[in-house]
């Protein structure tokens, strides 16, 4: 999947509005587009109970997520509103920076208004809409979670004068994408990247492959990440509230400036400091490199 602050345009196309918003057009979707909207929500779900978090299956039920089809934004924002005032709207695709951060801070999520063909299955480099309604609305359902995502809008606005873009968006990597949480059973996944990914949502959690870190905001904004393959590196947060509690009480301008000081990370590098959940082998990696 492809890094969400990559953008291919810069002024809106014809017919497209200055927020880069359009109409869902929720009726011209094709018999064929929803029935691969039912594959991947049925592939999905039948794996994800026992993986992902709890906010995420609760999101996934207060939503009716399960209705088949591809949801229809009139009725999805009617119980997402009433959740937590969280909407969703649809774009063409990938959005300016800017663009993006302001609808975050105004509490609408912006999803791409297409959905992925069958030789497409796996991988997709802009996100679609199974990946950006199934993937990230759920979790947009609980209180906590949908204040982060406020707050990471703001705090995107804001970067925007520090020239800090790249350690911002390390940091949605590592948590909106490719977050895992430790619950009282055992590690989840919240991460949208993963949690619309049939194999990441494996991997990410049974593989002896990849790092998993304990969540330390510094030094996720400074860990490079790739964007072509399964993570080397999750970072894992012990709660919600500790994920909005440590990102909204920290000011991120002498953050950014401490952190432009300092080399990045290299995406499987280890750091004396890491609160180390499980060491990962990297095999896989070494596999396809090698
Ligand atoms: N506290 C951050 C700042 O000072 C804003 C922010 C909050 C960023 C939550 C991301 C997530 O800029
Ligand atoms: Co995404």
């Amino acid at each position: 999947m492809e890094s969400p602050f990559t953008h291919v345009h810069d002024t809106p196309p014809p017919g497209v509005g200055a927020d880069w918003t359009i109409p869902q057009n929720w009726d011209a979707f094709t018999a064929d587009e929803h029935a691969m909207w039912d594959r991947l929500f049925a592939r999905q779900s039948d794996m994800l109970p026992g993986r992902a978090a709890d906010a995420f299956m609760r999101g996934i039920d207060v939503l009716r997520l399960e209705k088949p089809g591809i949801p229809d934004y009139r009725e999805l924002n009617a119980r997402l509103i009433d959740a937590t005032g969280w909407r969703v709207v649809a774009v063409p695709g990938l959005v300016p920076d800017d663009v993006f951060f302001d609808h975050l801070a105004n509490r609408r999520f912006p999803a791409g208004n297409f959905i992925r063909t069958p030789d497409q299955l796996d991988y997709l480099q802009e996100p679609d809409v199974f990946h950006d309604v199934f993937g990230h609305v759920p979790m947009l359902a609980d209180p906590v979670f949908a204040d982060y995502m406020v707050a990471y809008g703001k705090g995107g606005l804001r970067s925007l004068q520090f020239d800090a873009l790249k350690q911002l968006a390390r940091l949605y990597w590592y948590t909106v994408e490719f977050g895992l949480i430790r619950e009282a059973d055992g590690l989840r996944i919240y991460g949208a990247g993963i949690v619309s990914s049939f194999a990441e949502s494996v991997f990410a959690l049974d593989s002896d492959s990849p790092n998993r870190i304990g969540f330390d905001l510094a030094r996720v904004m400074r860990t490079d990440y790739r964007i072509d393959d399964f993570q080397q590196n999750y970072f894992v947060v012990d709660s919600l509230d500790q994920l909005l509690g440590t990102t909204v009480n920290t000011d991120f301008a002498p953050l950014y400036a401490a952190n432009d000081a300092l080399p990045p990370i290299a995406i499987a590098d280890l750091l004396p400091g890491d609160a180390i959940v499980t060491r990962g082998t990297q095999d896989y990696a070494l596999a396809k490199s090698g």
